[in-house]
């Protein structure tokens, strides 16, 4: 076989679960075929038919990474909030007194979708430097019909943009809009499982999420939206136990969803479900220090369980103003007690697991993608350990220099 492109030299973290930490190898070689890993093994016994062949000179190779949960698409600015609770007021208080998302909604739906690619776009860049290669990215700013459409197609933009892999996830149920005040029951019916429809028949969402809490929607009108995505043929995720335990672990994962993300009241029947289910638990530090939270979720349960845990940035104007999935996977570890590998995994592996891509990327292995990162550093430990240093050598995305 002629393959398109040949690494040679590189110190290989497949990050396949396995006996071996990270899945190292030194001194190992990558073939690449049509966008795809088609073989590896050690660099001296590597195919010599290749178009191009590239000497990494003893440089790791990680997955690109997968960052599963973002809010990058949005207009406006929070940073009033941001004084507010550091002067004592909560994040569901700004947000009952009509602050918090329903702020971002007014500057959102003023914004049209070009201008809210090309913001996204920007904030995008950020991972590209950190060596992401997929970024989830969902609506929930505008919730109207139109607003949220204009959200999912700025969302696919930035794939076509940023080269990197988007995927899209609506989010209509993130809080009751203002003019259904009173009324979410009616917003769920005339707004959301419309759109749960529409987005399902245009192709604009790959998923469908909710925000499950006693400031948002309750378990039954979750469950409604769920419904509707189900039967529309779209997995489901969920902003599951956040503020208080909702029951929304178990929720999501009755309906065998992709994610339960924050979670940091789930109960153990919420984490009994997810194992069952294999739903992953998406871990959000970035929102957990920006509001303040001290309930941690429940790591210890989890990891006995065998619930699979991704880290994300959580990436919005409000709960968590982040922009670096690097510093989300070095928060894991220092304020819930991650061990490097398994924030490792979270920001590769099992960020692709709780977008349904596990068979597509967040791993070295013969047939999936080939999305890399290439690393100026010897260990994997070495890139979440740092805040603020990306040691990024470059990515390949789909076989391509990115
Ligand atoms: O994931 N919890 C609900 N949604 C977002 C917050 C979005 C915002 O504050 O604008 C979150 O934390
Ligand atoms: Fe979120």
């Amino acid at each position: 076989m002629q393959y398109d492109r040949l690494l040679i030299n590189l110190r290989l973290a497949s990050l396949v679960k396995g006996e071996k930490p990270y899945g190292l190898t030194d001194d190992t070689a990558i073939a690449i075929k049509d966008g795809r890993i088609a073989w590896i093994g050690s660099t001296e016994e590597a195919p010599e038919n290749a178009d191009e062949i590239d000497n990494l000179d003893g440089r790791l190779v990680t997955p690109a990474l997968v960052d599963c949960h973002t809010h990058l698409i949005f207009a406006g600015d929070r940073s009033d909030e941001y004084e507010r609770r550091l002067a004592g007021e909560s994040y569901s208080s700004i947000a009952q007194s009509g602050g918090g998302i329903r702020k971002t909604v007014e500057a959102t739906r003023a914004s049209d979708a070009p201008d809210l690619a090309s913001a996204a776009i920007t904030r995008l860049d950020s991972f590209a430097e950190e060596g992401v290669g997929t970024v989830e990215i969902k609506s929930g700013y505008g919730l109207t019909h139109k607003d949220e459409l204009k959200m999912l197609k700025a969302a696919r933009a930035c794939g076509l943009a940023s080269g990197m892999r988007i995927t899209t996830t609506l989010l209509a149920a993130h809080t009751i809009p203002v003019e259904y005040e009173g009324r979410s029951g009616d917003y769920i019916d005339e707004v959301c499982i419309p759109l749960v429809q529409e987005a399902a028949r245009e192709g604009l969402a790959d998923a469908v999420d909710a925000f499950c809490e006693n400031i948002a929607f309750s378990a039954d009108e979750t469950r409604r939206v769920f419904e509707a995505a189900k039967e529309a043929g779209l997995p489901v995720k969920l902003h599951a136990d956040q503020l208080t335990d909702s029951g929304g672990a178990k929720l999501v994962a009755d309906f065998e969803g992709l994610s339960a993300d924050h979670i940091e009241y789930t109960s153990q029947a919420g984490i009994d479900a997810m194992a069952k289910a294999g739903t992953i638990g998406v871990l959000l530090p970035g929102a957990f220090y920006a509001i303040g939270e001290t309930q941690k979720p429940p790591i210890a349960a989890l990891r006995k369980a065998g619930v699979a845990m991704a880290v994300s940035t959580d990436a919005n104007p409000g709960s968590s103003p982040m922009l670096s999935l690097l510093t989300a996977a070095n928060m894991a570890c220092a304020l819930f007690g991650l061990t490097v590998e398994e924030a490792f995994a979270g920001i590769t592996r099992e960020g692709a697991a709780a977008l349904g891509l596990q068979d597509e990327i967040g791993t070295i292995e013969i047939g999936k993608n080939a999305d890399l990162a290439i690393w100026d550093v010897t260990n994997p430990a070495e890139i979440i350990q740092w805040i603020g240093r990306r040691p990024l050598h470059g990515r390949i995305l789909q076989g391509e220099w990115a």
